[in-house]
């Protein structure tokens, strides 16, 4: 079969994981969700122990274990830590570990093994996957929306106050977006999609259709 890899990236609050879920699905392709990579990696980090602003230090525990991912549970050396990677401190631990340009180095080649153990066939959702780990990707896709909207969804998602999501996601938009390390922007060769103002199905028939077009 012929290699079918879709890349999904864009900030907080665009719908990527919705989105890239039902992409997979409709394409019949399994879904790699890169954040929980990032968030194992930083879970990993606080159990050992690590100074989690020491790239080394990260990247010598992540190193040693197994990262592994199938319909959408996080496994870290075969411990099923779903739930754990979405809670409070593996969340901050990530954003930390991700700004590492050691700790990406292990993980990019870990995902791009992921995919190769998938025949390349795949559906994967993250910041750097169009720009650094899949540039040569069959399709890639950059998920935006504007700040207002990303916030009104993040907040009736968590039930947190709008205008705090907001300076949240702004803050962390400017960390993303201005990091040394593969920070976040437009991939070459991504089509834009501007998720403001359509639905989540809207969103995803645009894509399959790309999707269906391309590997035609
Ligand atoms: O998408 P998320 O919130 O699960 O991502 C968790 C953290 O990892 C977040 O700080 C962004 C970072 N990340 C990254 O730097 N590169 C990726 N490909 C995916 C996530």
């Amino acid at each position: 079969m012929t290699d079918l890899i879709v890349t999904l990236d864009g900030p907080a609050g665009t719908g990527k994981s919705t989105v890239s879920k039902a992409v997979a699905d409709r394409l019949g392709l399994p879904r790699l969700d890169t954040g929980a990579f990032y968030r194992a990696a930083g879970l990993a980090a606080l159990r050992a122990g690590v100074d989690l602003d020491d790239d080394r230090a990260v990247a010598d525990v992540v190193a040693g274990k197994v990262f592994d991912q199938e319909e959408g549970r996080m496994y870290l050396d075969g411990e099923d830590v779903s739930a754990e990677i979405r809670g409070q401190p593996a969340t901050a631990a990530s954003s930390l570990v991700s700004a590492h340009p050691d700790v990406r180095g292990l993980l990019v080649v870990f995902q791009r093994e992921w995919v190769a153990r998938h025949e390349n066939r795949a559906v994967v959702e993250g910041r750097d996957i169009g720009s650094v780990v899949f540039p040569h990707a069959t399709l890639k896709i950059y998920l935006d929306a504007r700040p207002e909207v990303r916030a009104q969804r993040r907040a009736a998602q968590t039930g947190l106050d709008r205008a705090e999501v907001l300076d949240e996601l702004s803050d962390r938009d400017r960390r993303d977006s201005t990091r040394n390390a593969s920070p976040l922007i437009v991939p070459d060769g991504a089509i834009v999609i501007d998720t403001s103002d359509m639905t989540v199905v809207e969103v995803v028939d645009v894509i399959v259709d790309l999707a269906r077009r391309v590997a035609a």
